[in-house]
């Protein structure tokens, strides 16, 4: 076990004083104080006080490479050393940003046209760039009304104004006012339809939610749909076969642009380098983010096809630059970061190790859990997996409590593992380069509390 930090109760209490925490309760904070997180290697974390951890979340879905890669570090301090920063805008480049626009584009699926980029550093960026884009592409093409987002139920798409605005968690709105321009349609997700309709046979409600919408606000209106190919903090919902050809028809059919929001799914995730690959859609506009950096640095980009590039090259008036740029745009750094994560996704095979060992850890959480009278649905794909939560299997009711799963990822906590509860999941994304053996370990930390965490919250729910 690895050496408590000698300082840690001081920087508990810097951070208590000064640091504000994301997702987290003031009032809790200045009693709890932060775990402090001092180190990593693989799939392990360790704390300040010296306890290891298994890290069943990569962070947050981001950390595909694992911890403790020292060849991204070295990479980044030559880079530093070289040129740790200067800006994109104009006809200023850099020579990370290039190669790794072209990395990103050969790794894309050769057919879908998809060969422009623009890094930035978070995925809320990402999106936000590409809600502009495609308001550009209308607007050059004649249709400047064509500005309205529609995005799902369910889904995340970052915390900015126009992507907080698309998210579609109502969880993240509470004393936060969106932009009332954008819309929410049904999401594909089928263990909980909104129509209480049963895939395959359902005539796809969810997809033609889209197409009533369209039509009842008016697809003059509407710039583009924006879609998680797997939503994930919504719980890890992946979509039926047939979807994403039915909303592409329909997207194609009011001219709206598809946006895939790929800032979770792509770098390997769930065991294709896309998400997009599972299915044959081809998305106007991309958004990539987490596992293209690992997060050693932040990172994202936004992939512009060459039909939305092309028509802004050509219509865009004379003399009228792309009016959008933030300072760390095309971040040589960042982007030195992001070429040796990729040469350490490639050359250990994690996208195919995600796809193998990403099956094991969901065929070990159906039949650990399976029978649980509290697991309604486990489902997954690639490295990515969820039980949901259920106070009754057969009428999928779910606890009222949200604190529930979030119950079972404290315990998991205090015995060494970090999962995430997800609203009514427990979740796990653990990093690509897991072995069967620290998915033993993990699912080893769950099977303990299970028993527990039935008894605790069987006996929470009753009778509520
Ligand atoms: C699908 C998806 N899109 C966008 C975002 C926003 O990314 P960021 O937090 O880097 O702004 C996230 C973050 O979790 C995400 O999961």
């Amino acid at each position: 076990m690895p050496e408590p930090i000698p300082n840690l109760e001081e920087i508990q209490e810097l951070d208590r004083a000064h640091v504000i925490h994301p997702i987290n309760e003031f009032r809790k904070h200045e009693v709890r104080g932060a775990k402090i997180f001092t180190g990593g290697r693989g799939v392990e974390l360790t704390l300040g006080d010296g306890r290891t951890l298994l890290d069943g979340f990569s962070g947050l879905f981001n950390i595909n490479v694992g911890h403790g890669r020292t060849e991204i570090a070295d990479a980044v301090a030559a880079q530093m050393r070289q040129l740790a920063y200067y800006p994109s805008f104009w006809d200023f480049g850099n020579e990370p940003a290039a190669r790794l626009a072209e990395r990103v584009v050969n790794l894309l699926p050769a057919d879908r046209g998809l060969r422009h980029v623009l890094f930035h550093t978070s995925g809320s960026e990402a999106n936000e760039a590409n809600f502009r884009f495609a308001r550009m592409y209308h607007a050059v093409r004649g249709k400047p009304g064509k500005t309205r987002i529609v995005s799902r139920r369910w889904s995340y798409h970052g915390a900015t104004r126009g992507a907080g605005s698309a998210t579609g968690i109502p969880f993240y709105h509470l004393l936060n006012e969106t932009d009332p321009s954008h819309l929410h349609v049904a999401p594909p997700y089928c263990y909980r339809c909104e129509f209480g309709k049963t895939h395959p046979g359902c005539g796809l409600p969810c997809a033609d939610d889209l197409e009533q919408t369209l039509r009842r606000e008016g697809p003059d209106t509407v710039a583009a749909f924006l879609v998680e190919p797997v939503m994930g903090t919504g719980g890890i919902v992946v979509p039926p076969p047939d979807y994403f050809d039915e909303i592409a028809a329909i997207c194609r059919r009011h001219d709206v642009l598809l946006i895939l929001d790929e800032v979770i799914t792509a770098f390997g995730r769930t065991g294709r380098w896309f998400g997009m690959e599972h299915w044959d859609v081809h998305p106007d506009l991309v958004s990539l983010a987490k596992g293209i950096s690992s997060g050693y640095l932040p990172l994202s980009a936004s992939v512009v096809s060459d039909r939305v590039y092309e028509t802004l090259r050509d219509g865009m008036p004379d003399g009228l630059p792309l009016m959008f740029g933030l300072t760390y745009n095309n971040h040589p750094a960042c982007c030195a970061a992001g070429l040796a994560n990729l040469d350490i996704l490639e050359r250990e095979g994690l996208v195919e190790n995600a796809r193998k060992v990403g099956g094991y850890l969901l065929e070990r959480l159906r039949k650990t859990f399976g029978e649980s009278p509290i697991a309604g649905d486990i489902r997954g794909i690639g490295m990515l997996a969820a039980i949901e939560i259920v106070r009754d299997r057969e009428t999928r009711e779910p606890f009222p409590n949200l604190a529930d799963p979030a119950w079972i990822a404290h315990a998991a906590f205090d015995r060494g593992l970090i999962v995430r509860a997800l609203f009514q999941c427990v979740a796990l994304a653990p990093p690509l380069c897991a072995t069967t053996a620290d998915i033993d370990r993990m699912v080893g930390v769950l099977e303990q509390l299970w028993p527990e965490a039935e008894r605790s919250i069987l006996a929470a729910g009753a009778g509520t």
